[in-house]
């Protein structure tokens, strides 16, 4: 049997190396070799494949050869290499499945395929912008909303309107973007903190929590949120494990709030690329990047044999 071969683009930063350099031994265990650094971004296609240069040997890998690509690097993503992810993921299998990573990037269309499959989401509304009156008749049905990019990460481009004042002032900043639909959610009731819960091939992993600063409606760390320990029930992990099958990711970081007013948890976003823990975190406790490590491995061998 010829040895199978596998492609990975992965982050680097906050120990994501480390990370990186156990996967491909254990991949080499399991006499899987492993290639890494190759970053679509500046892969070139043509008649007989896609080359993309590996940042880590130089050599030329034409990714349709490969029996897998694993794709781990949000920080870095960018539109050109989506593209080239979508190119690939037509020929050989990837982790995430484009379809699964493009569907958990567009808040929603996620939100959508959740809510069709049963999972608590967000209340949310999307329609043109050159219809702003959908815009007021929900702020007036639901008094306090979320507006947010369609493709927002970290909190960022997020505005909370809880005011008629607020919403005019956005209103016409609006015309001057490129956005074309305007995407709303109702405010959540929340007490300002989440819970991130790990999954990969449909098994719980980890579980931990967020909290907003006292600044910030937010839970992001980039909104200065801070992580916290928390344990999940069954219920959460039921409700991640749910929401991971309903957009058919292999790899999911399920964040969950808790609706105070309708007294029910809600899955607020899924995350395709969800951090290890950073050596940081890992002296705070957080200690599940050895049994996720292990899971995507397993998960690796079970898609190529
Ligand atoms: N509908 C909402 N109601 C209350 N809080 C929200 C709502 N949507 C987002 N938030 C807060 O904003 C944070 C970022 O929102 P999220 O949808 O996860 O966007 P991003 O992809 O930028 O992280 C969440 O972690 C949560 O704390
Ligand atoms: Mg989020």
């Amino acid at each position: 049997m010829a040895e199978k071969k596998v492609g990975i683009w992965m982050y680097k930063n906050g120990g994501g190396d480390v990370i990186e350099q156990k996967i491909v031994n254990l991949l080499k265990e399991r006499e899987i070799d492993a290639i890494t650094g190759l970053d679509l971004r500046f892969a070139r296609g043509f008649n007989n494949g896609i080359v993309c240069k590996s940042t880590t040997t130089q050599e030329d890998v034409n990714m349709l050869d490969l029996d897998l690509f694993f794709s781990y690097n949000a920080g870095e993503q960018t539109l050109a290499q989506i593209y080239m992810y979508e190119a690939v993921a037509k020929y050989i299998p990837t982790i995430n499945s484009f379809e699964a990573f493009a569907l958990s990037e567009d808040k929603f269309k996620s939100n959508l395929a959740l809510s069709r499959a049963g999972v608590n989401t967000s209340e949310f509304h999307i329609s043109h912008r050159e219809n702003p009156e959908y815009m007021i008749q929900k702020f007036e049905e639901w008094g306090k909303m979320v507006f947010k990019p369609l493709d927002g990460w970290g909190g960022n481009g997020m505005a909370l309107l809880d005011s008629r004042q607020t919403l005019d002032t956005l209103l016409p900043f609006l015309n001057q973007t490129d956005i074309r639909h305007i995407y709303l959610e109702k405010f959540i009731k929340n007490d300002f903190t989440d819970f991130r819960v790990d999954i990969v091939g449909g098994e719980f992993i980890a579980c931990y929590g967020r909290k907003a600063s006292e600044r910030d409606w937010r839970t992001n760390i980039t909104s200065g949120g801070s992580i916290i320990l928390r344990e999940p029930t069954d219920e959460i992990i039921a409700i991640a494990q749910k929401a991971s099958k309903a957009l058919g990711m292999d790899i999911a970081g399920v964040d969950i709030l808790y609706d105070k007013e309708k007294e029910q948890y809600v899955v607020l976003e899924v995350n395709g690329i969800p951090a290890f823990a950073t050596p940081e975190q890992e002296a705070m406790g957080l200690d599940f990047n050895d049994k996720k490590i292990q899971k995507i491995v397993e998960l690796i061998e079970k898609k190529i044999m």
